[in-house]
C-alpha cells in the first residue's frame, strides 16, 4: 500500500473490494465530491483506497487548522502533482520543498507580484477584457467557463512572458492551448493510476500518445525563452514580465540562477495554475450571480457607484479594492468552491493526528470544499450563498485557517493578490455593462478538472438599459 500510514485503518465508507478497494463509484471528473459525500459522518479524518494507494482526508476546520502549522507540517506532493512533474518539473506548484530552483523562484518572484508589478498587469487585465468584450455574442447563451478560460489564459500568458495566444483576435485557436489541455489531462490520468497494479503499460500509452504535445509545448517556450535571452545578450531587455525576472536576475544571496529548462518548467507553471483557477472561480460567481437577484443587484449598484452610467468605464488600479461586495462574492464563491480543492501536508517529525500516528512519508489531504462547510467554522447554514459572511464583523472570532482557498504558508499561492485583482476586475467590467440572463432550469453541475468548473453553464450576456437621470426641465 503506497502511503500507509504503517498499516492503520481510518474510517472509511465501507463496500470496500479486494483488490480495487474503494474504487468503485469514483466518477474521475466527480471524485472529489464523492470523497466529500462518502466522508459525510466519518468524522474529520478518513480514509479512500483506490487499489493500493491509500488517500487520507481531514475535512474539519480544526484539522485544518492544526495541519496548517508550519512548525509542525509541510507540503507533501499527492500522486497527481507528483504525475504533473512530467510536464512542469521543479516549477513552483510541483516542487519538493528541498529543491533548490523552488528557493530561486520563489524569491526572485515574490517581489513580481507586489503592488508595482500589479499596476502593469492592471493594464493588460483590462486590454484582455476589451478583447473579449468586442467578440462576446450579445445576442444568445454562450458557454461562461469557455470564454473566462480565454480571458485569464490572455492575461497570464502576456503578464507572464508578454505572449498574445490570440484567442480573441485570431480566427484560429493557437495550437498550444489544446497541446496544453491534453499534456495537462494525460497528467491527470497518469496521476489516477497511482497505485494500480499492472498500470505500467496503461502508463506507457498515455505517454507515448503525449509525447508529441509535450514536445510541441517543450519546442515553443525553448525557442521563446531563447529569443529572449539573445535578444537580451544583444541589449534589449525586452518587456517587464516574469520571464525577464528570471533571465535577468540571479538570486540575491547565493547569486543562483535558473537555467533554461527551469524557465520554461516556471512558465508552464504559470500558465496552469495561473489561468484554470482564476476561471473557475469567475464562472462560478457568475453562476452565483445569476442565481441570486439581489446579490445581483447589490454587485451592479456597487458598479454604477464607482464607475457612473458609461458602459465602457474602465476602473483604475486604485478602484478595483474598493468593489467590496464583490469581493465578498468572489470569497463566498471560492469558500463554497475553492478552485483549487486540495493540498497535501505532511508532518516534519513523527507526530499523531486526530489520535492517528503519522510519519513524515505519509499525506493528508486537506479537503477545502469541506472545511468551508464546517459548521463549527461556518454554522449551520455554511450550503447557503451568503456573500454578507464576510463583512468584517461576522469574519470577527471565526477560527484561524477556516478558509484557505489560496493554500498556506510558504507553499502558499503566489499568484493570490494577482487572482483577486484580475477577477474582481473582470466581474466589475461585466456587471456594469451587461445584464444576466441563465437558463432558470440549469442546476450547477461542477466538474473536476485540475481544478472545479461549472458544467454546461450557459449565460446570456445582454447589455443593460440604464435609464437616463431625469435631468433639470
Ligand atoms: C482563484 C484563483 C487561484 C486559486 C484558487 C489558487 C489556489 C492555489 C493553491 C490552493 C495553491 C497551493 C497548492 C498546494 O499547496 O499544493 C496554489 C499555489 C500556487 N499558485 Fe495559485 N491559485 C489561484 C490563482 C493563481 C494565479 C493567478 C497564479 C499565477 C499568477 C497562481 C500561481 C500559483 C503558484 C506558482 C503556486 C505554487 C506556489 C509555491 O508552492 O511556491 N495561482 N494556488
Amino acid at each position: 500500500m503506497q502511503n500507509d500510514w504503517a498499516g492503520q485503518l481510518l474510517p472509511h465508507a465501507g463496500h470496500r473490494r479486494a483488490v480495487i478497494g474503494d474504487v468503485r463509484g469514483l466518477h474521475p471528473r466527480r471524485a472529489l465530491q464523492t470523497i466529500m459525500a462518502r466522508g459525510r459522518g466519518l468524522g474529520p479524518i478518513f480514509e479512500t483506497q483506490v487499489f493500493r494507494q491509500k488517500f487520507v482526508f481531514a475535512s474539519s476546520a480544526a484539522l485544518c487548522a492544526e495541519l496548517c502549522d508550519e512548525k509542525r507540517f509541510v507540503k507533501a506532493l499527492p500522486p497527481a502533482l507528483v504525475a504533473l512533474r512530467e510536464f512542469a518539473g521543479d516549477g513552483l506548484f510541483t516542487a519538493y520543498n528541498d529543491e533548490t530552483n523552488w528557493r530561486i523562484a520563489h524569491d526572485l518572484l515574490l517581489p513580481a507580484f507586489a503592488k508595482p508589478a500589479m499596476q502593469r498587469y492592471h493594464a493588460i487585465m483590462l486590454e484582455a477584457v476589451n478583447e473579449l468584450f468586442a467578440v462576446l455574442p450579445e445576442d444568445r447563451p454562450v458557454d461562461v467557463a469557455s470564454y473566462m478560460t480565454k480571458l485569464t489564459m490572455e492575461t497570464i500568458a502576456r503578464a507572464a512572458f508578454s505572449h498574445d495566444f490570440g484567442s480573441f483576435t485570431q480566427a484560429e485557436t493557437h495550437p498550444f492551448v489544446p497541446a496544453m489541455v491534453t499534456a495537462l489531462e494525460s497528467g491527470r490520468r497518469l496521476g489516477s493510476l497511482s497505485g494500480m497494479p499492472g498500470a505500467g503499460l496503461p502508463r506507457r500509452r498515455i505517454r507515448r500518445r503525449n509525447a508529441d504535445q509535450l514536445t510541441y509545448i517543450d519546442t515553443m517556450l525553448d525557442d521563446l525563452i531563447g529569443a529572449r535571452r539573445a535578444a537580451l545578450a544583444a541589449g534589449d531587455p525586452g518587456p517587464s514580465d516574469l520571464l525577464r525576472i528570471m533571465l535577468e536576475q540571479a538570486h540575491p544571496e547565493t547569486g543562483e540562477q535558473l537555467d533554461d529548462t527551469a524557465i520554461r518548467h516556471q512558465i508552464l507553471t504559470f500558465l496552469v495554475a495561473g489561468h484554470e483557477t482564476t476561471s473557475g472561480a469567475l464562472s462560478l460567481a457568475l453562476y452565483f450571480l445569476s442565481a441570486h437577484p439581489e446579490v445581483l443587484a447589490a454587485a451592479q449598484a456597487e458598479t454604477d457607484e464607482l464607475l457612473g452610467t458609461d458602459p465602457d468605464a474602465q476602473p483604475t488600479y486604485d478602484q478595483v479594492p474598493r468593489f467590496r461586495y464583490l469581493r465578498r462574492v468572489l470569497d463566498e464563491t471560492l469558500r463554497l468552491w475553492p478552485t483549487a480543492p486540495a493540498f497535501a501536508r505532511s508532518p516534519r517529525q513523527a507526530t499523531t493526528l486526530a489520535g492517528y500516528p503519522m510519519r513524515p512519508q505519509d499525506w493528508v489531504i486537506v479537503l477545502i470544499p469541506a472545511v468551508h462547510r464546517d459548521p463549527e467554522a461556518w454554522g449551520e447554514d455554511a450550503e447557503e450563498f451568503d456573500p454578507d459572511r464576510f463583512l468584517p464583523e461576522r469574519s470577527r472570532g471565526r477560527p484561524a485557517h477556516s478558509y484557505k482557498p489560496f493554500g498556506t504558508g510558504e507553499r502558499a499561492c503566489i499568484g493570490r493578490q494577482f487572482a483577486l485583482h484580475e477577477a474582481v476586475l473582470v466581474l466589475a467590467r461585466l456587471l456594469h455593462r451587461y445584464d444576466l440572463v441563465g437558463d432558470p432550469a440549469y442546476t450547477l453541475r461542477v466538474t473536476e478538472r485540475l481544478t472545479l468548473m461549472p458544467e454546461g453553464f450557459e449565460l446570456q450576456l445582454r447589455p443593460r438599459v440604464r435609464v437616463p437621470a431625469a435631468g433639470p426641465h
